[in-house]
C-alpha cells in the first residue's frame, strides 16, 4: 500500500455528470495498491488501515488523474519545418499537400525510415509527455499507406507497449489520404483497406480504432462510411476527422455510426453538433492545430451547451500540430476555446478517457480505477493553467510506479 499526503487541492474529477464539475478536495490523500486506486478524498477522513502504508510527499501541489492525450499521430518519419516556414510566407496546408508536400512529405519519410528509428523516435516523444504529467496516449497509423507500411506503425505502438512505462492506444489511419501511387484509381485503395488491410489489423488486434479522415483532397463522406462500416464490422471502435477545413458533414456521421469520437470540428454544423451530443461522441477539440494552421479554434461553448462533451488532445503530428506539449493544448483552449479551466480538465481526463473507451478505468481518482496521477507545482488548476511553464509537473505516477524523470 502506498500514500500520498500534502496535497493541497485533489481533483478526483468524475467521470460523468456536469462538465465543469472536478470533484475537488483540499488538504486530500490518495492510496493505492499496485497499479489501483484504493483511496482519494480528505486525509482527515483516511481509513486508518492506511495510515502505515509507505508515503509520499506532493509538497503542497495540487493533484489530478493521470492526463489522457486521447488523439496523436505519434510514430512518423521526418519533419516539415520547411512547409511551416512556407505557409508563413502564405502557402496554404492545402496548396501544400496538393503540390505533393503535407502529408505525402511525411508517408515518404515514414515508408523510408526503419522500425527501431521509428521507435526511437516515439519513444523519446512519449518520455517528454510522461515528464508533463501524461500517462495514456491514443497514437493512430496513417503515414504508411500501404499494407507493409500501415502494420509497421502499428508494430512501433505493439513495442512500445511493452518498452516503456506509458499505455498506449492504438488507432488504424490508413484513411488518412490516397497515396500518390493510387492517385487514378481511388476504388482499388479502398479496396485494399476495406478487403485486406482493416480485416488484418482487426483480426492481429493491432488497432483498437479505425479512423478516417473526411475532408476535400481527403476521403468523402461516402467513402468514409464505407471504410468506417467495414471497420464497425470487424469489431474496431470508430472516430472520425471531421469538419477540420470544411463543412463536410463528418460529425454528423459519427453520430449516426455511433464513433466514440470525432475531432478538429471546427466546421461542423449546428445540426451535427446537437447529433453527436445526443448519440454521446464525444468533441476531440485540437486547439495545437488550429495555432498553427491559423484555422478557427473549437467554438467549445456551443458544443458544450449542447450537451456535448469536449476533450482536449494536442493532434502532435508533423504539418498541422509538431508539438507534444498537452499544457500548450490545454492553455489555448481555455483562452480561445472559451473553456473553464475545470472544463479544460476534464477535457484531458474522464471527457479524454471515454474518447478512446477507457472511461469505466481511467481518467478519474476513483477507488478501482488505474493508479495513474499527476502532481502539479501549483495551489489549484486556476494558476496550473494561467502559469504556461515549460513542465509545471513534478511527478507522474503511472499504474502505481513513480516514473523516473
Ligand atoms: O490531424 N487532418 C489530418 N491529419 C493531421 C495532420 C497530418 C499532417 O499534416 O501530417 C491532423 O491535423
Ligand atoms: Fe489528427
Amino acid at each position: 500500500m502506498k500514500l500520498l499526503t500534502n496535497i493541497s487541492t485533489l481533483y478526483r474529477v468524475p467521470v460523468d455528470g456536469k462538465h465543469d464539475d472536478v470533484d475537488a478536495v483540499s488538504d486530500a490523500a490518495v492510496a493505492w495498491e499496485g497499479d489501483t486506486i484504493r483511496y482519494a478524498g480528505p486525509l482527515a477522513e483516511l481509513p486508518s488501515e492506511y495510515a502505515d502504508a509507505q508515503r509520499f510527499d506532493a509538497g503542497g501541489g495540487c493533484v489530478v488523474p493521470g492526463l489522457i492525450d486521447c488523439h496523436t499521430h505519434l510514430c512518423f518519419g521526418g519533419w516539415r519545418g520547411d512547409e511551416f516556414a512556407a505557409r508563413l510566407e502564405g502557402a496554404s496546408y492545402q496548396d501544400i499537400q496538393a503540390a505533393g508536400g503535407g502529408i505525402n512529405s511525411t508517408v515518404r519519410a515514414t515508408r523510408n525510415a526503419d522500425i527501431e528509428s521509428l521507435e526511437e523516435k516515439a519513444a523519446s516523444a512519449l518520455s517528454d509527455m510522461a515528464a508533463l504529467g501524461v500517462t495514456t496516449v491514443e497514437a493512430k497509423s496513417g503515414y504508411g499507406l500501404d499494407r507493409d507500411n500501415e502494420l509497421k506503425q502499428l508494430e512501433v505502438y505493439r513495442r512500445l507497449q511493452s518498452s516503456q512505462p506509458l499505455e498506449i492506444v492504438p488507432t488504424f489511419l490508413g484513411a488518412h489520404l490516397v497515396p500518390t501511387e493510387y492517385r487514378d484509381r481511388r476504388a482499388d485503395y479502398l479496396a485494399l483497406l476495406c478487403e485486406e488491410v482493416i480485416p488484418e489489423v482487426a483480426q492481429r488486434g493491432l488497432a483498437r480504432f479505425c479512423d478516417a479522415f473526411i475532408e476535400e483532397n481527403a476521403f468523402t463522406l461516402e467513402e468514409g462510411r464505407r471504410i468506417l462500416e467495414t471497420a464497425k464490422s470487424h469489431g474496431l471502435g470508430l472516430k472520425i476527422h471531421a469538419d477540420q477545413l470544411s463543412s463536410g458533414g463528418g460529425a454528423g456521421l459519427a453520430a449516426e455510426l455511433g464513433a466514440v469520437s470525432a475531432e478538429h470540428l471546427e466546421y461542423a454544423a449546428e445540426e451535427d453538433i446537437r447529433a453527436m451530443a445526443d448519440a454521446g461522441t464525444v468533441a476531440v477539440s485540437l486547439p495545437i492545430a488550429s495555432l498553427y494552421l491559423r484555422e478557427p479554434f473549437l467554438p467549445a461553448r456551443k458544443w458544450i451547451d449542447h450537451g456535448a462533451r469536449v476533450a482536449v488532445a494536442t493532434d502532435f503530428n508533423p504539418g498541422s500540430a509538431p508539438s507534444y506539449h498537452l499544457h500548450l493544448a490545454m492553455t489555448l483552449a481555455a483562452v480561445h476555446q472559451r473553456m473553464s479551466p475545470a472544463e479544460v480538465l476534464r477535457g484531458v481526463t474522464s471527457h479524454a478517457a471515454r474518447a478512446i473507451g477507457l472511461q469505466s478505468t481511467h481518467g478519474s481518482l476513483t477507488p478501482g480505477f488505474r493508479a495513474d496521477l499527476a502532481v502539479i507545482d501549483a495551489p489549484d488548476i486556476n494558476h496550473w493553467l494561467y502559469h504556461f511553464r515549460p513542465n509545471a509537473c513534478r511527478m507522474t505516477l503511472k499504474s502505481g510506479d513513480w516514473l523516473e524523470r
